[in-house]
């Protein structure tokens, strides 16, 4: 999704700002309650936007673009910025955007109430607001969950010639890898590493597009993100990919999640925090799970029906805030195992 109609109000707001002190210019009406939201997260949000603007009157005046746009539009803008709220994917992203300074630091036992504490900022300056798991794909008409384990056994020779990955170069992939670091350290994650390049991966960047090779028998096993394949089979009850929760007997599948946090330089401060605790709310968090396929991060609210019938599994509940912690290490340690 690209740019929408609340997109659009914003520039013209900013048009405003500019020429509305020109002689002949419309006097300005009393500002609305606002909330400006800086978002990458391009879908299932607007409902629970909707919902809170219902409750609250609080307008929500939403500007869209990438991670690196958004990131770098706070920076320039610094002191000056409109944005109240940072909404992205990733926490490596997240992690990223605390360190340069870019959020707030809060005091706020509603959210760290709602969202358990691996799926937060340690220092309150972010908090998950959805959950995915990043976990394996397998085409169940070649492959038996028998013969499937763990993440590090995707470097078994059998998988040779079988597997897709998204490129390391991926902020997925580079989360995935900076848990693993702190998991299991430097020499041992390496060679799980070198593992799955003995085994000449096919690189796909794109989640959906690794679960359609894998569908389509280019590869069997893989690694995606749950909602895509949920999105999969809403479109296709019949997709022939199955997940498999990997590394149940060990430390659990991996996690990260999408999240937000109030701007360093937030000038409608109470009402971000106003709309950060609502999104972290049971009420906001059904919306997501239903429209995006996601896991709530509040245990409060229930999960989409497709991914129901994926049955309950246990995540890696190592910080999620290792995806930046790591981040650079784990860029490091791909190059150096060759995985591209
Ligand atoms: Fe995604």
């Amino acid at each position: 999704m690209g740019i929408d109609g609340r997109t659009v109000r914003l520039a013209a707001i900013a048009g405003f700002a500019v020429f509305g002190c020109l002689p002949g210019a419309p006097v300005p009406e009393a500002r609305a309650a606002e909330v400006v939201v800086y978002s990458a997260r391009h879908y299932g949000q607007e409902a629970a936007f909707d919902a809170f603007t219902r409750k609250t009157g609080i307008q929500i005046k939403l500007l869209n673009g990438s991670t690196a746009e958004l990131f770098e539009r706070l920076k320039a803008e610094g002191e000056k910025t409109p944005a109240d709220l940072l909404v992205t994917v990733d926490a490596g992203n997240l992690w990223n955007a605390a360190r340069a300074g870019l959020l707030l630091k809060l005091d706020a036992p509603e959210l760290t109430a709602n969202i358990p504490a691996h799926l937060r900022d340690p220092e309150n300056r972010w908090f998950g607001l959805t959950m995915r798991a990043r976990t394996i794909m397998y085409n169940p008409k070649k492959v038996g969950p028998g013969e499937l384990s763990t993440y590090e056994a995707l470097g078994d020779p059998r998988w040779k010639g079988r597997l897709c990955l998204r490129p390391s170069s991926y902020i997925y992939s580079q989360s995935m890898l900076a848990t693993m670091l702190k998991r299991h350290g430097e020499a041992r994650t390496e060679e799980i590493v070198r593992g799955w390049v003995a085994n000449k991966p096919v690189l796909i960047n794109s989640d959906t597009k690794i679960l359609e090779a894998i569908a389509a028998g280019q590869c069997d096993v893989g690694v995606a993100n749950s909602y895509y394949l949920a999105r999969l089979v809403a479109k296709d009850p019949s997709f022939p990919v199955s997940p498999f929760w990997a590394n149940q007997a060990t430390t659990g599948t991996h996690v990260n999640v999408s999240g937000a946090g109030v701007t360093a330089h937030a000038k409608n401060r109470a009402n971000a925090i106003k709309l950060l605790e609502f999104l972290s709310s049971a009420e906001a968090q059904q919306l997501f799970a239903d429209t995006s396929f996601e896991y709530p991060a509040n245990a409060q609210a229930g999960v989409n029906r497709i991914v129901a019938q994926w049955g309950k599994f246990k995540q890696d509940d190592i910080n999620v805030a290792a995806a930046g912690e790591f981040q650079a290490a784990a860029t490091r340690l791909a190059d150096r195992a060759g995985y591209k």
